[in-house]
């Protein structure tokens, strides 16, 4: 706002001048514009769905992600860079910030960074296609339990367990083991060391226009719109660190 206010007085300074220097001479030149003071970057931006914001329905309704990205997302985001810039914060990493920060500045990177992972691993809606990961991630899951179907019904029990706001997580470490992990509010797997593969947000916000307290029926159905390649990548690329 300062530096706006300033533009506007050196612009207004600039018309007195150019208008004193045209009565003192008998030929008038053109002035040129002047320059506007260009808004500063926010330290962090918006991210952009994959798809349109129809894309998801049934399973999530229009009227669901329009609220979940254009005000709960945003609001975390700008809520994050307030805080970075009142506490001249040079961290531009958004991992790093997750993973080196606490109180406030921890819950608004955690909530913006949890989103990411969560809104990207969705494709769009097709009635009667259901897809299972493949390559390297089902041979893990495999690992740990006897069929694909087993590893679901493991993670919508977790699902379930999750006490008040909170994220429902399949992770992995580097040894390329599995996890299905919960955590509360902000939390994420990121600050146990671990990549995050699949996000589920558990926060009412994400559920509740479509299913009320119907958590169970949201989990149940949200297999329908998971994109297995983007997560499948995430896991193969598990040594780089977290794959938004
Ligand atoms: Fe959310």
């Amino acid at each position: 706002m300062r530096i706006r206010s300033l533009a506007l007085l050196l612009t207004g300074a600039l018309a007195i001048s150019s208008l004193s220097a045209q009565t003192k001479t008998t030929k008038a030149t053109a002035t040129a514009p002047a320059a506007t003071a260009e808004p500063a970057k926010p330290p962090f931006q918006l991210f952009a769905l994959p798809y349109a914001t129809d894309a998801l329905a049934p399973v999530i309704s229009q009227r669901t992600v329009k609220l979940h990205y254009g005000k709960h997302v945003v609001g975390y985001l700008d809520k994050l860079n307030k805080l970075v810039r009142e506490n001249d914060i040079k961290e531009r990493d958004l991992v790093r910030l997750v993973r080196f920060s606490s109180g406030a500045i921890f819950d608004n990177a955690g909530q913006l960074l949890n989103h990411l992972l969560y809104f990207k691993q969705f494709r769009p809606y097709e009635a009667g296609r259901v897809t299972e990961p493949q390559g390297a991630l089902r041979a893990a899951l495999l690992r740990s339990y006897k069929d694909f179907d087993a590893f679901k019904a493991d993670f919508e029990k977790a699902g379930g367990e999750i006490f008040g706001s909170g994220w429902l997580w399949l992770s992995t470490d580097e040894a390329g083991d599995i996890y299905v992990e919960k955590t509360s509010n902000a939390g994420t797997p990121v600050t146990r060391g671990r990549v995050p593969l699949l996000a589920i947000d558990i926060w009412e916000h994400a559920y509740y226009l479509d299913y009320e307290n119907r958590r169970a029926d949201h989990l149940r159905a949200i297999w329908q719109i998971i994109d297995w390649e983007v997560v499948g990548r995430r896991y193969e690329a598990r040594a780089k660190g977290v794959q938004l």
